[in-house]
């Protein structure tokens, strides 16, 4: 029996209903340490929620990276800092994200592991990529994966095109499943129709590594937030 939550607000409502929720989270704190994913869907959240929120007690930490460029648009840290950071007037203590260009990607994952895993995460937001995907754990991915560089599938690598980016990033870096599911909680963020049925098969199909953001149902709390377009098939 699955343990995850789920709340389906109107699509209209959905920003407006999950940024309050957030905020609200944010406010119960006294200090959190959050993982925080980038892309469509939790862009407008973002943008809404720089209005109010105050992140000057969390701890951030950014999902993935793609192998891309500094200051490429579709970079995961410009993502966030165009749809949030730089939106805020309560910036976070520290923003901690996977680098691309370090020179040994092994060690920089091991680094990044390391400062997650030293006081873990209260809270990380998630997309559901169109193919299953959580951060850049692509289909395959079993749920002790750790921090790593990350061959990406080919629905993957488009996405960076609608992000904004003329390149096509073959591979990546992401945080593990490992420590993703260490999240104290987890919430995964899904809108629109073309999510409908990845959400029903992350919901009902079988649990494994065909579809990694299936293990979400062995954690003890995770809540997912669908607009109604996205819970069209529950
Ligand atoms: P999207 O990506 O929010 O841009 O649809 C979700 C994901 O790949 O995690």
């Amino acid at each position: 029996m699955s343990s995850v939550e789920i709340e389906i607000y109107p699509d209209d409502g959905w920003v407006e209903r999950v940024t309050a929720r957030w905020v609200s989270f944010i406010e119960s704190q006294s200090a959190a340490r959050l993982c925080l994913p980038t892309g469509s869907t939790p862009k407008e959240v973002y943008e809404r929620a720089a209005a109010t929120i105050d992140l000057s007690r969390t701890e951030v930490f950014v999902l993935d990276e793609f192998g891309l460029p500094p200051g490429d648009p579709a970079r995961c840290d410009e993502m966030l800092e165009r749809d949030l950071l730089s939106r805020l007037s309560g910036r976070p203590a520290h923003v901690h994200a996977l680098d691309p260009q370090a020179l040994d990607l092994a060690e920089e994952c091991k680094r990044f592991e390391q400062l997650v895993e030293a006081g873990g995460l209260d809270l990380t937001l998630l997309g559901l990529g169109g193919n299953g995907h959580l951060g850049l754990n692509e289909p395959g991915s079993t749920e002790d994966s750790p921090t790593r560089v990350a061959q990406l599938q080919a629905s993957t690598i488009e996405a960076a095109g609608r992000y904004g980016s003329d390149s096509q990033p073959e591979w990546g870096m992401t945080l593990g499943l490992r420590q993703i599911l260490s999240s104290r909680e987890i919430w995964l963020l899904v809108t629109g129709d073309h999510k409908a049925e990845i959400l029903e098969r992350t919901l009902n199909g079988p649990i494994g590594p065909e579809l990694p953001a299936s293990y979400l149902r062995d954690h003890p709390n995770v809540v997912v937030f669908a607009d109604q377009s996205a819970a069209a098939a529950l």
